[in-house]
């Protein structure tokens, strides 16, 4: 960074703000609060020292988990389990659009850096919640066919004197921290593929590291590493092989290789994107990815003949300024159930056996909690932390899961966790004044099966998976009863003994990330809009704020001048809203999305909650809903449209629930569906992977549906 340069742009912003000119709108004009910018100069270069420092100055948060270890615990300490009663609603910024938020905020030098759905970036001041600038990078609607889980983010990094954000079209923009103006701009794929980046970079040593999402689509996994001031690649490491008849890129891919085996993986992707978790550990310079599941999802859709096929489901340590291979260990070998390993991971220095040993901690979606070395990665244990019937243990002498016989799905079988795992990319954080892990987990069971008809369709959602098998009853008692498996918890749990200190137990999955501060609290949000505070050593819940809408993100704290703030990002969307179905449905949750930030004796209220939108009952069309049309229906329902428009054609309020469209759209259903009339709105021509046949016969699925449903 130029100094100059710096200079002049603190300038120029001083000079709009006291003209008046170019004073940004608030996001969606939520309130009428003054924008007092801390002044631009105040806004001094992010460093890797300075984040090597961030105790020394504890009211920042300049990284995804506020250090590089990640372990998202705040040393703040005004706000404490004695006083979080008082805290209230310091100031709340509505977001643009509507739907998921899972960004945490980053805070340097006053101000507040996050983003919200689209890829937006807002720049807010921390202290009073006025917003300085904004930068939407225009993401395609259209971009939405492409994506898994909602068109989220997670977040920004800082470094020098920009913010980084990676897109849902798969750029990383680097912008002005003051203006918010672009300052370089890449794109990290070829065009015509079909990634899509949620993840927050990281930055080491000047490079922006950002890894992609896409697997369901077929793509090969990799992270790059770019120039921070220029945007140029400095490398690239894949997680998996190309195709072998072509030279390897290194020889980990060589060696990742050998344990693929038989069929085309290259043709299909392979999968094993990098899609949210990185750590690094400045004295040991290694990087650490999480590898993500195989692509498609079972295994004999990719790697006929079986083999572990590296580095899906792996931790990988990596050397920052080469991308060079270092160790790795998989927890889940083989992966056939989208059991990540991207889930967030945790350094620490912790006692085990009398000695001080560094580790690395992970909880991914497998259910298993993992202590590894982080200098060698080697297992030092692993116990499982929710029910799970995957596996019975982890053999230590092999560090390998012990599988259960049938666990690859030749047979149709009940499986916990399912896809969503017991943990998902929700952060959990760590303590060291308890030395404990809080998790957001959860049990989530799925009915794995293997589709006999299965096809690689490119561009389309492709796991290899019969998904009607997974399908919820649709008799109410046996769904009553399917339901009671599922829940949710914050587990407090012990890393030195592998168990629970405490649990809080959730009749719902998918609670939000963990914030652990030196007051003795923890805080999470909840899909049902609250945001809650326990005591850090015993669990009891001290204090609960209702936000009126999900809250999933991981919380942050900071302060300015002297005042603790605790604040997350909340807005209804992400996996929970897509899969929808009755239960979820019945939350009734209103689509809001904004950031929030709280401080003792906070006393600004939220406007009041809005009702839910009346729906009017449809007119359904006069077609054929013969039974047999209406089950092959569902079966292509659950393969292709179950994954926005929600488990029994009931959304869970992001997309339209189907059983509620009007006479226009039934008239133009195959318009729609098969010609993509409304491709632009993010909703796909699907001629290439359905016929007009299955077409007609989801159309009476979906009207069967709706006259079952909607009577009732
Ligand atoms: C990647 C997510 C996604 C998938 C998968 C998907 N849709 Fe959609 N669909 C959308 C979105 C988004 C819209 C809303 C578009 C708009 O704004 O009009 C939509 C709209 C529709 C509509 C119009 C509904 C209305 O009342 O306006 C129909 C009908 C529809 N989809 C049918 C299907 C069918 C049938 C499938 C499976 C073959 C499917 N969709 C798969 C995202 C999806």
């Amino acid at each position: 960074m130029s100094s100059n340069r710096w200079l002049a742009a603190s300038i120029s912003v001083a000079v709009t703000l006291i003209s008046g000119c170019g004073q940004p709108e608030s996001a969606r004009d939520s309130g009428a609060r003054v924008n007092e910018a801390p002044p631009a100069e105040a806004r001094t270069a992010v460093t890797g020292a300075r984040i090597k420092a961030a105790d020394n100055k504890p009211g920042e948060w300049l990284t995804h988990g506020r250090t590089y270890d990640e372990q998202r615990f705040s040393p703040l300490e005004r706000i404490t389990d004695q006083n979080v009663a008082e805290l209230g609603l310091a100031w709340f910024v509505d977001l643009d659009f509507d739907r998921g938020v899972e960004a945490t905020p980053l805070i340097a030098d006053g101000v507040m850096y996050t983003t919200g759905s689209w890829s937006v970036v807002y720049a807010i001041d921390a202290a009073t919640g006025g917003l300085l600038w904004k930068h939407d990078p225009q993401v395609p609607r259209a971009k939405l066919q492409h994506l898994c889980c909602d068109a989220v983010n997670r977040g920004v990094a800082l470094w020098g004197d920009k913010v980084y954000v990676g897109t849902l079209d798969s750029y990383l923009v680097a912008l002005d921290r003051i203006t918010g103006k672009v300052a370089w701009k890449v794109s990290t794929i070829q065009p015509g593929e079909t990634y899509a980046i949620t993840g927050a970079p990281r930055i080491v040593k000047g490079k922006v590291l950002i890894g992609n999402g896409g697997s369901e689509f077929g793509v090969r996994g990799y992270v790059t590493a770019y120039d921070a001031d220029t945007g140029e690649q400095a490398w690239r490491f894949y997680t998996v092989p190309g195709n072998p008849a072509e030279p390897f890129e290194s020889p980990a891919m060589e060696m990742a290789a050998e344990t693929w085996k038989g069929g085309e993986w290259w043709t299909v992707g392979g999968g094993g994107t990098v899609w949210d978790s990185m750590a690094y550990d400045p004295e040991l310079d290694l990087v650490y990815i999480g590898v993500g599941n195989g692509a498609p999802w079972s295994r004999r859709a990719r790697s006929t003949e079986g083999g572990d096929n590296l580095f899906l489901s792996s931790i990988v340590a990596l050397r920052p300024d080469t991308g060079e291979y270092v160790w790795h260990y998989q927890t889940t070998p083989g992966d056939a159930w989208d059991y990540t390993a991207t889930q967030h991971m945790i350094l620490a220095d912790i006692e085990i056996d009398g000695a001080t040993r560094q580790v690395l901690m992970q909880a991914p979606k497998n259910g298993f909690f993992y202590v590894l070395d982080r200098a060698t990665g080697e297992l030092l244990s692993a116990e499982n932390f929710v029910q799970i019937n995957w596996a019975t243990g982890i053999d230590m002498a092999t560090g390998r899961p012990i599988m259960a016989d049938d666990i690859w799905y030749e047979e149709p079988r009940f499986t916990i966790p399912g896809p969503a795992g017991a943990h998902n990319w929700q952060p959990m954080s760590y303590s060291p004044l308890t030395g404990l892990v809080y998790i957001p987990a959860q049990q989530l069971p799925h009915v794995y099966a293997y589709d006999d008809e299965y096809e690689f369709t490119p561009g389309f959602w492709n796991t290899g998976l019969e998904w009607a098998m997974s399908a919820a009853p649709e008799d109410p008692e046996e769904l009553k009863a399917s339901a009671s498996v599922v829940n949710g918890k914050l587990l407090a749990w012990d890393p030195r003994t592998q168990q629970a200190a405490w649990t809080v137990d959730r009749p719902l999955p998918w609670g939000g990330g963990v914030l652990s501060t030196a007051g003795n609290l923890v805080f999470q949000g909840m899909p049902t809009g609250e945001f809650l505070a326990y005591s850090a050593d015993t669990g009891e819940q001290l204090w609960s704020f209702d936000a009126q809408t999900g809250v999933f993100a991981g919380p942050v704290s900071y302060e300015i001048d002297g005042e603790q703030y605790v604040a997350v990002s909340a807005g209804w969307g992400s996996i929970i809203a897509l899969i929808g179905g009755e239960a979820i449905a019945s939350m009734d949750m209103v689509n809001r999305s904004r950031v929030l930030a709280f401080k003792l004796g906070g006393t600004t209220a939220l406007p009041p909650p809005e009702d839910p939108p009346e729906r009017p009952m449809p007119e359904l069309p006069d077609i054929d809903t013969a039974p047999e049309l209406v089950a092959r229906g569902k079966l292509v329902y659950y393969d292709r449209c179950n994954m926005c428009h929600g488990d029994g054609a009931v959304s869970g309020g992001v997309n339209p629930d189907l059983r509620y469209s009007t006479k226009a759209v039934h008239e133009r259903w195959d318009a729609i569906v098969l010609d993509g009339e409304r491709h632009a709105l993010g909703m796909a021509a699907y001629r290439d992977a359905i016929s007009a046949e299955d077409s007609r016969a989801i159309h009476a699925y979906v009207v069967s549906r709706a006259r079952a449903t909607l009577s009732r």
